[in-house]
């Protein structure tokens, strides 16, 4: 079995060749372009990968993700459309994106930047006690990130809801469903959390209609994909004061060019796609696994749906 590993970002490769190997022994794993013969690979394990891929490699029977976002992936020239996407199924992101939210939900909830400047002021002033009932939190998505942030959330006596396509159910949050749930979803929500796929349908969902439903002093939330947000609604909606701030993991560009007006606006908090990094042991784990129940003849979960986009 030969297994060829293709990722842009990825700064030690070799360390994942290696715990490839380790997880899969007697495969033949070897780094996209490290000048060994091509055309043999079985399986590809890949993020933001070379569009020659499938021409360099046009034996692959499935292509895995490093990640749980496929919009790169399916953007791709010369991705054959038989070819199955493996999406990663939570490797060890779910619970940072949970941390990532709730850090945002507490800062602004339990008012921590009033007390950050009141210490520069050597002021000692107790604020108003917290009132949840206040702070609705609305998870868009309800998949294996959104789940695991709702629960969080709701774990901390938050109010919190999620919506979905399906309206799938979590537990401890009220459900919502399809585009007819979306108006009373978002008219309960204060603090909107997205965690949804970049999609056709998906994109541009962070915009001004989208804000205007929200509740007063509004808080965005944006942990999935840059292509969700209008960027220019977001500026308007935080001049107008129709939200009180936003945290952004994610960007239309990235990296965020160094002259954007996010980086300098006291309102917004940016990260540099940072929200959910998969985790080498698990993920590795579970794409071994997938390969072995493949190659076994076996039906493997996380295969993208082509026609739903994830
Ligand atoms: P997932 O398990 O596939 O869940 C996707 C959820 O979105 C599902 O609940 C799905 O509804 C819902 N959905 C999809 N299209 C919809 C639509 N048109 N209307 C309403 N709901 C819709 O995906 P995941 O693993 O949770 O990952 C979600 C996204 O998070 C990824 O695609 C990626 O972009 C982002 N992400 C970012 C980071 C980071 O570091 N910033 C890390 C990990 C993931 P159903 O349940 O009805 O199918
Ligand atoms: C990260 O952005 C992912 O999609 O896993």
């Amino acid at each position: 079995m030969d297994i060829v590993f293709a990722s842009a970002q990825e700064a030690e490769p070799q360390a994942w060749i290696e715990a490839l190997r380790d997880a899969l022994p007697g495969a033949r794993i070897r780094l996209w372009g490290d000048g060994q013969p091509e055309g043999h690979a079985d399986f590809a394990v890949v993020w933001a990968p070379p569009a020659d891929l499938f021409v360099r490699e046009p034996r692959l029977r499935a292509l895995f993700n490093l990640g749980a976002g496929v919009d790169a992936l399916l953007c791709l020239p010369g991705l054959p459309d038989d070819l199955p996407l493996v999406r990663l199924e939570d490797g060890g992101m779910a619970v940072q994106m949970a941390e990532y939210t709730l850090y945002h939900l507490l800062h602004e909830s339990r008012d921590f930047g009033r007390y950050e400047r009141q210490q520069a002021e050597v002021l000692w002033r107790p604020l108003d006690d917290i009132d949840r009932a206040a702070w609705t939190v609305g998870v868009l998505g309800a998949g294996a990130m959104g789940a695991r942030v709702a629960q969080a959330c709701a774990a901390l006596e938050y109010p919190t809801a999620v919506w979905s396509r399906s309206g799938r159910a979590v537990p401890g949050a009220e459900s919502y469903g399809g585009e007819a749930g979306l108006v009373a979803f978002l008219a309960r929500t204060r603090v909107l959390v997205n965690v949804l796929p970049l999609t056709d349908a998906t994109r541009g969902i962070l915009c001004r209609r989208t804000f205007e439903q929200l509740r007063p002093d509004a808080l965005v939330i944006n942990i999935a994909r840059g292509g969700h947000l209008v960027e220019s609604d977001l500026l308007a909606a935080l001049d107008s004061g129709r939200l009180r701030a936003a945290a952004l993991d994610v960007f239309e560009r990235e990296p965020l060019p160094p002259a954007h007006p996010f980086w300098s606006d006291a309102r917004i908090r940016v990260t540099p796609h940072v929200a959910g990094a998969s985790l080498m042991d698990r993920t590795v784990r579970q794409i071994a696994d997938k390969i072995q129940a493949l190659n076994r003849g076996e039906v493997i979960s996380g295969v993208v749906d082509r026609n739903r986009q994830y």
